[in-house]
């Protein structure tokens, strides 16, 4: 056994809880969730939603606290030697490339919308879309920044500069370390994005009806859109898929950012509980916070149909074409969107850094690299592939990045780390190790939830989503023609990932059978 002792450390309780739930609450609070309600039944999708929440979402964050925490005890701060900890066999550690594989591809394209989000809080308080009074022309102004077509930007410059700053910061928190960087970090940006997200809901909430003539443009309306109940959705397949997805999503579970961070807890320290409150602080910054802000705004501004149509168009269209539009109008505009950006770049970046700790761990403790090396390495992939996300980016080549890693691949992932702590590692061991050092006795039902229930809640929605969603998305039914190259190129470059990972993987646990024979 080599115990390694010289691995990094939290430097406190809180800055741990504060660490995770910024890993877990980022962009998909504040854009991806009321989208996803109001696209799916509102009030009702919370049905499905909480129902996820309690029998996937909260049983993964303690199974991947628990198969963290425990690898962390061995010094592995990454999948492939977590799993191999779990099952003593040599296709475990390549089963745990997957971990590797879907926080690198999503910080790839995830990157880039963070700097979007830092271009548009400098666009805010410089007023400089304030010329925008249209859909189409706020659209444009998007648009021409992200290089999609030529408008108000001549050209993509300034959209890169805004990502080669983004980047820089990403990588410099990554290179500052543990606690020296991420907890940090998560100290600074945390308690701002709530006061800030604090702050927007309020302002909402007193938004009244903005136009007196527009009687059913109101704020209350806003509410009833993104809540009322709409029950007869329920029986649609596609809505429980959609709840299961955000949840996914919204916890960061099924990535392996969540193993990494709990890779770095002592192992006496708390899982049971911290696991609880990092996960009521993302559903109190997603619901609370995240369904009453964009949405409610839209309708109050715009009208139910309109907000309809904004929901349809994706939760870009919401978060930086509605919502500059509506602080065009309000007093003090120029402030609320700037801190509207800022709260969405702090989210961003304290989710962004947690998907690149995997990797640095990885290439730290496996490959025996220095922090600096590893994370020099890190940033050259990152900057190599982000490069095709920036100028691929109309052509799809970010939605198959997140659809196979960002969607379907959280799937598969939750489903083998839960086969392989819940039945071959053992159920008892698992609960024993989950709740050992814990504040609180977890819930003896959620011993029964994770070994049947959540597997098999897994591999339906698998299943349900390769036949209905990868197996047209593979075959690209729905791709348009002038796309598809494009997409092949986003596939190819995610196999390319793969395969470098792999070979990695290979070559760490050759080393180390080296290291053991002499
Ligand atoms: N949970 C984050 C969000 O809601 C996204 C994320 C994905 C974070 C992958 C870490 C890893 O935006």
């Amino acid at each position: 056994m080599t115990e390694k002792k010289d691995r990094e450390q939290w430097g406190s309780r809180i800055g741990l809880i504060l660490a995770v739930a910024g890993n877990a609450v980022g962009l998909g609070n504040f854009l991806r969730f009321p989208v996803q309600a109001a696209q799916n039944g509102g009030g009702a999708f919370m049905i499905p939603y909480f129902i996820f929440f309690l029998i996937l979402g909260i049983p993964l964050m303690w199974i991947e606290w628990g198969i963290g925490r425990h690898g962390g005890k061995f010094g592995h701060g990454s999948a492939p030697g977590m799993f191999e900890r779990l099952w003593k066999n040599p296709a475990a550690k390549y089963l745990g490339t997957l971990g590797l594989f879907i926080s690198l591809v999503i910080m790839i394209y995830y990157t880039y919308i963070e700097s979007w989000t830092l271009g548009f809080s400098f666009f805010s308080i410089t007023k400089m879309y304030f010329g925008e009074n249209t859909f189409d022309s706020m659209r444009d102004f998007l648009y021409s920044y992200q290089g999609r077509s030529v408008g108000d930007f001549s050209s993509i410059l300034t959209s890169y500069v805004f990502l080669l700053i983004t980047f820089s910061i990403n990588f410099w928190v990554l290179y500052k370390g543990i606690s020296k960087g991420i907890e940090k970090l998560a100290k600074i940006a945390m308690p701002l994005l709530f006061i800030f997200a604090t702050i927007l809901a309020i302002r909402v909430l007193t938004l009244g009806t903005p136009d007196p003539s527009q009687p059913d443009n109101s704020v209350l309306n806003g509410f009833a859109f993104i809540w009322n109940p709409n029950f007869s959705l329920l029986s649609n397949p596609s809505v429980w898929l959609a709840a299961a997805g955000q949840i996914f999503f919204t916890l960061s579970v099924g990535m392996g950012t969540i193993h990494a961070y709990a890779s770095y807890l002592k192992p006496k320290d708390d899982i049971a509980l911290s696991a609880l409150t990092t996960s009521a602080t993302n559903e109190f910054a997603e619901v609370v916070l995240g369904g009453s802000i964009a949405i409610p705004a839209a309708v109050a501004f715009f009208g139910v149909a309109v907000t309809t149509q904004i929901a349809m168009g994706g939760a870009f269209d919401l978060g930086f074409v509605s919502m500059p539009l509506i602080f065009r109008q309000i007093p003090f505009g120029e402030f609320f969107g700037f801190i509207w950006f800022l709260l969405l770049f702090f989210a961003g970046i304290t989710s962004s850094v947690a998907m690149g700790q995997p990797v640095i761990a990885f290439l730290e403790d496996e490959l025996g690299m220095s922090r600096k090396k590893a994370v020099a390495l890190l940033a050259v992939v990152v900057f190599v592939a982000v490069q095709f996300v920036v100028f691929f980016l109309k052509y799809g080549f970010l939605d198959e990045m997140d659809y196979w890693a960002g969607t379907f691949g959280l799937v598969v992932f939750a489903f083998i780390e839960t086969v392989l702590f819940m039945w071959v590692f053992d159920s008892e061991k698992a609960w024993e190790e989950m709740n050992s050092g814990g504040d609180i006795k977890i819930p003896r039902i959620f011993y029964y939830i994770m070994k049947y229930v959540t597997p098999l809640v897994l591999i339906t929605v698998m299943g349900w989503w390769f036949v209905n969603d990868a197996i047209p998305t593979l075959l690209l039914t729905k791709a348009k023609p002038e796309n598809i190259p494009y997409i092949w190129g986003a596939r190819g470059l995610m196999v390319l990932i793969c395969i470098g990972l792999f070979f990695l993987v290979k070559t760490a646990w050759k080393r180390k059978e080296v290291e053991q024979i002499i």
